[in-house]
């Protein structure tokens, strides 16, 4: 359809139809298997003519194609326009094949990866009747004890902007008309990730420099990628909810960033503004939201409601809501919905898209490259072909791989370790007592994690620790295989195992792609998104905290930065990650300046010095001296990985552009850095400063 005749769409509704453009209700209370409106109308007292008229409806992992068909079908036949609703859904990591989850693909530090496996995602929310899905999640998260750790990218906004904007261009493709894409919704807008005390929908109070430096980059990486909707945080920015923040979704969105897209309110959030006391009832939530810049109602039932009575009274005006609708049709438009309400209609071409074995295979893929050797005393992995191995722990015989926000992702189809070990045959699986080493699966249930899923103890329960240390006793070499959807606290207990592989939550595919790795069919590769603190006082804890006026000094033990009972130093640091094989990086060069005209280049030369070929991700830290604000203390920069044989060696090139050391202040103002800046190339963020360079 043209602009021209959007338009002419967009003047021909009637003010109820525009109201519907701006609401979205759930799709499983609105239709009975004829494809007739049922469930709401009697729960929410909605008309017939309110329901049919929604802008959007939002599915779970139940989502069939032709049920969705018959939507739309009847959507077209009964309203005037049959403008197609939006269907929406929360694909996060994968459909119908789950990927790891996105804190562990982040650890691949691979964003051509992660952008195929949205892409894989989006064919198959695509063949299953969805246009929209609720991902990325931009959040930077450096709080274990937040169950939402699981959906991001973890703690480096550098990583997690880059992994937003993969994600964004894996599902979106070339075209949001073809059959194979879908739109996305980046979230939670902004600074989620920061509740306080981990718990989750508990308040957040952060700085406006906070924002700027560290929660609002991987949201304009996502945007930028072209993002299409965007979803403000339950939480407030300056004690005002994200959903009825001006400053946020007007101020800073539209007039500072210019950006085009619709806003979505997250399940409910319009409607907790009474909650929070701001609001007396709907209709003031309504007002509130909508006037901050909320272009669609998710779930709230405030818009269905009452933004028709506000237009009339002349609280809200046409103009403005014509602007919220027309950008809704835009984007159904861009998705060429009005030619084509569904990408693909058949039940049958759905369940074979969403079985394609390709995308079982780039699931395991991906698995390989996000899970992280933390620990392999004397070389105790990889384990030998044929030698006697105890399968024990909780996880051993789990099918739950998948992790929360799993779709349509069935465990029924997840093998577990024991499948996969007593299926290749390639280790004698015995009783602990004969074994030759005892593989201890453990870690989180899969529902521990995600949303509303914060703990206060992120760590082994009591019996799982117990079990651990009762396997040590028994003097055999222990390999503990981790699953868990945030960095576990695990303190000295790592002790008790010899090796540790921490496997998140690895999805379809994990369990083989874990087998693999023990075997050493597949050398290890991934580096932790999140830093491992080592123990639970320590938390937040962070590679790039800011400065303090009293640096921490190991040789005096005075009123500098610490602990009186533990040591400043995490259990493992961001970006650590162990492999079959040792790598060394060295001879650093670098200009030996940078100007805005100019970037500069670092040269790093990276060898493989050990007996096997495997890959590691080199990972280039800066540290400004002299900026007019705090300034972390080191930040992740950039990264590449590198594959290399035994022996080889290559220089890999960094370009650094002046960009990447800017910071803001509360205004949102950069403050052009000037001066020296250290610069560290490592396999983790405790690797050594190695190179300085001057900016100018
Ligand atoms: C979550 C969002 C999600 C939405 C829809 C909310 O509770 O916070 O991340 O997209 O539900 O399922």
């Amino acid at each position: 359809m043209t602009h021209e005749a959007l338009l002419a769409l967009l003047h021909d509704l009637s003010l109820e139809e525009k109201v519907g453009q701006l609401c979205q209700i759930d799709m499983s209370s609105f239709l009975a298997d004829s494809g007739s409106p049922t469930g709401p109308m009697a729960q929410y007292h909605l008309t017939r003519e309110q329901i049919i008229s929604v802008g959007s409806l939002i599915c779970g992992g139940n989502a069939d194609a032709e049920e969705f068909a018959k939507v739309h079908e009847t959507i077209r036949q009964e309203s005037k326009h049959g403008i197609p609703p939006l269907i929406m859904s929360d694909v996060i990591h994968g459909m119908r094949t789950i990927f790891p989850i996105p804190l562990a693909t982040a650890c691949a530090f691979d964003e051509d990866m992660v952008e195929e496996s949205a892409s894989v995602a989006a064919r198959e929310a695509a063949a299953s009747g969805i246009h929209v899905t609720f991902a990325p999640m931009a959040d930077v998260a450096r709080d274990p004890r937040w169950g939402r750790c699981m959906e991001s990218a973890g703690e480096a906004p550098a990583l997690c902007g880059a992994m937003a904007a993969a994600t964004v261009r894996g599902f979106r493709g070339s075209s949001l008309k073809d059959d194979a894409a879908v739109a996305t919704c980046c979230k939670h807008f902004a600074g989620y990730g920061l509740v306080e005390a981990g718990r989750e929908y508990a308040p957040v109070d952060v700085s406006r420099t906070e924002l700027y430096n560290t929660y609002f980059p991987p949201f304009r990486q996502a945007l930028d990628a072209g993002c299409d909707m965007i979803m403000p945080a339950f939480t407030p920015i300056d004690r005002i909810p994200a959903v009825a923040n001006r400053w946020l979704l007007k101020t800073l969105l539209r007039d500072t960033w210019q950006w085009k897209g619709s806003v979505i309110s997250d399940w409910g959030a319009t409607c907790e503004l009474i909650n929070h006391h701001m609001a007396a009832d709907l209709k003031e939530a309504s007002l509130l939201a909508f006037e901050a810049g909320l272009d669609m109602d998710m779930m709230s039932f405030a818009f269905i409601g009452q933004l028709k009575a506000l237009v009339e009274e002349g609280a809200i005006s046409m103009e403005a809501l014509d602007q919220a609708v027309l950008r809704i049709l835009m984007l159904k438009n861009n998705l060429g919905l009005f030619e084509k309400p569904a990408k693909q209609e058949s039940r049958s071409v759905q369940q074979a898209v969403c079985h394609d074995p390709a995308h079982r295979e780039a699931a395991r893929r991906a698995a390989l490259k996000s899970c992280v050797l933390l620990r392999n005393e004397h070389h105790l992995l990889p384990l030998k072909a044929g030698c006697k191995v105890a399968l024990c722990g909780d996880h051993a015989k789990s099918h739950a791989l998948l992790g929360a926000w799993s779709a349509a992702g069935d465990t029924a189809e997840t093998p577990s370790l024991y499948d996969v070990f007593e299926g290749a045959g390639c280790v004698q699986l015995c009783a602990a007592e004969e074994a030759d080493v005892i593989l201890y699966a453990t870690g989180e249930v899969q529902d521990e994690t995600g949303e509303c899923a914060s703990k206060a103890y992120p760590m082994l329960t009591p019996a799982q620790r117990d079990e651990l240390i009762r396997l040590k006793h028994m003097g055999k070499p222990v390999v503990m295989v981790l699953f868990c959807g945030r960095p576990m606290v695990l303190g000295d207990v790592v002790d008790s195992c010899d090796a540790l592989l921490n496997a998140w939550f690895p999805g379809s595919e994990g369990a083989e792609a874990i087998r693999m790795l023990l075997m050493g069919e597949e050398n290890p590769s991934g580096h932790l998104s999140m830093t491992m603190p080592r123990s639970l006082g320590q938390v937040p804890i962070h590679h790039d905290q800011l400065s303090s006026g009293r640096p921490f000094n190991p040789q005096a033990a005075g009123f500098d930065t610490r602990y009186r009972d533990e040591s400043n130093d995490p259990l493992y640091p961001f970006g650590f990650g162990l492999s079959y094989t040792t790598f060394q990086i060295d001879e650093i060069q670098s200009d030996d300046e940078l100007t805005e005209a100019s970037p500069a280049h670092v040269v790093v030369r990276v060898s493989n010095t050990g007996e096997r070929s495997g890959s590691t991700v080199v990972q280039l830290y800066a540290h400004m001296r002299h900026v007019r604000q705090m300034a972390p203390l080191r930040t992740l920069i950039d990264w590449q990985r590198v594959s290399l044989e035994p022996g080889e060696s290559v220089a890999i090139e960094f370009t650094l552009e002046l960009s990447q050391l800017t910071m803001y202040d509360a205004e949102g103002q950069a403050l052009i850095p000037q001066g020296v800046c250290d610069l560290s190339a490592g396999e983790s963020a405790a690797a050594p400063w190695n190179a300085q360079i001057l900016v100018k």
